[in-house]
């Protein structure tokens, strides 16, 4: 298995670093590059996804993605590079789980966001006024089928797990958008009848976002275009514990990339003191992805037993170090 690992910025490094201790304990064997990527290379060498980047990425099996801080105001050449990777490996299928008891309701939901388009393909522009600012959102067919396909095939697998019922959720904002979200609200629900067992229900986006923080147990399977899920995610993360616990997996047809949710954190990168458990699972996605299911597993049982009786980093309301939570996992390897 080739892996390429992009610390990038901020904390990256520092929840990455404690990530790869984590991977080389468990699969010995895994061949692992490092490649740069975010602000500080774009700082470097005025490109913040170098090309040399991009094809380390593209040789690898799988990639371990830190975080890098991309600017809010407009920096001539500077283009997020994970919004970059996802587009140019394709990788369309962002999948974000969250299942915990942070707010005392036992929950298990994934929400798989579509990642190759939308708002987020930056197709911006300013008037000749200067006054009015024009976004172009791009919602197609194909990638609402496969995004759809990729939500009823993890619904289906998840059923066979838990010998619940499958049930899907399809969040969008067709009643406003109608022709966008309503290409994409059309496209799926066609798509759930190659899927007759799996309950399907439509929920306006806001409507979602109340209900993933109020009754977040009614939820299994929630699918949405790219940035309803990018906001519906953070959204969600609560309920598993916030930022510093939430991984994601960026899945193509033969590629996947994994990476925690949270980004640079800029306020307390340098610290010493990010959790690095989002991170961590990320790895042990990453093995169930390649198929490494029993090291997964030993993975997934330490982090719950370091969730259980520490340490903890200052986000769960301890005062161990990132270093310390790591040590604390691999020892329980
Ligand atoms: P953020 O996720 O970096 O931080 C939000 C809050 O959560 C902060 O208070 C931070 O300290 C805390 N936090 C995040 N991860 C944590 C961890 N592992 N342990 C403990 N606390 C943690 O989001 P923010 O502040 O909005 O963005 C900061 C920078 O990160 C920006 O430049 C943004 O563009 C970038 N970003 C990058 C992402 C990525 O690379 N995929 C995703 C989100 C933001
Ligand atoms: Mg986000």
């Amino acid at each position: 298995m080739r892996i390429c690992v992009i610390p990038g910025d901020g904390i990256g490094p520092e929840v990455i670093g404690a990530a790869v201790g984590v991977l080389r304990a468990l699969a010995p064997d895994a061949l692992i590059t490092e490649a740069e990527a975010g602000w500080g290379a774009f700082e470097r060498h005025g490109v913040a996804l170098p090309a040399a980047t991009l094809a380390a990425a593209r040789a690898a099996d799988a990639i371990l993605f830190g975080a890098v801080a991309s600017p809010s105001h407009a920096v001539p050449g500077y283009r997020s590079p994970i919004v970059q990777l996802r587009r140019e490996l394709d990788l369309y299928a962002n999948i974000r789980p969250v299942s915990g008891t942070g707010l005392g309701k036992p929950v298990d939901l994934v929400i798989v966001r579509e990642n190759t388009e939308d708002l987020y393909l930056g197709r911006e522009r300013l008037e000749d006024d200067g006054a009015t600012a024009i976004a172009e959102r791009v919602i197609t067919r194909q990638a609402s089928a496969r995004i759809a396909r990729a939500a009823f095939d993890l619904a289906r697998r998840r059923a066979a797990d838990t010998g619940r019922s499958p049930r899907v959720t399809v969040a969008h904002k067709a009643n406003v958008l109608r022709v966008s979200d309503g290409l994409f609200r059309e496209t799926v629900l066609a798509a759930a009848r190659a899927y007759p067992e799996v309950v399907v229900e439509e929920m306006l986006v806001d409507v979602a976002a109340m209900r993933l923080a109020q009754t977040p147990e009614r939820f299994d399977v929630l699918v949405t275009t790219n940035m309803f899920g990018d906001i519906l995610s953070d959204v969600a993360c609560i309920h598993g514990g916030g930022l510093g616990l939430a991984a994601s997996a960026n899945l193509g047809d033969a590629q996947a990339l994994f990476e925690p949710v949270h980004g640079a954190a800029p306020d307390i990168a340098g610290q010493g003191t990010a959790n690095p458990l989002a991170a961590i699972t990320c790895v042990a996605m990453l093995l169930e992805w390649h198929g490494l299911s029993l090291p997964a597993a030993r993975l997934r049982a330490a982090i719950v037993g370091v969730l259980r009786d520490g340490p903890h980093t200052p986000d769960l309301g301890g005062t161990a170090k990132t270093s310390d939570v790591a040590e604390s996992v691999l020892a329980r390897l």
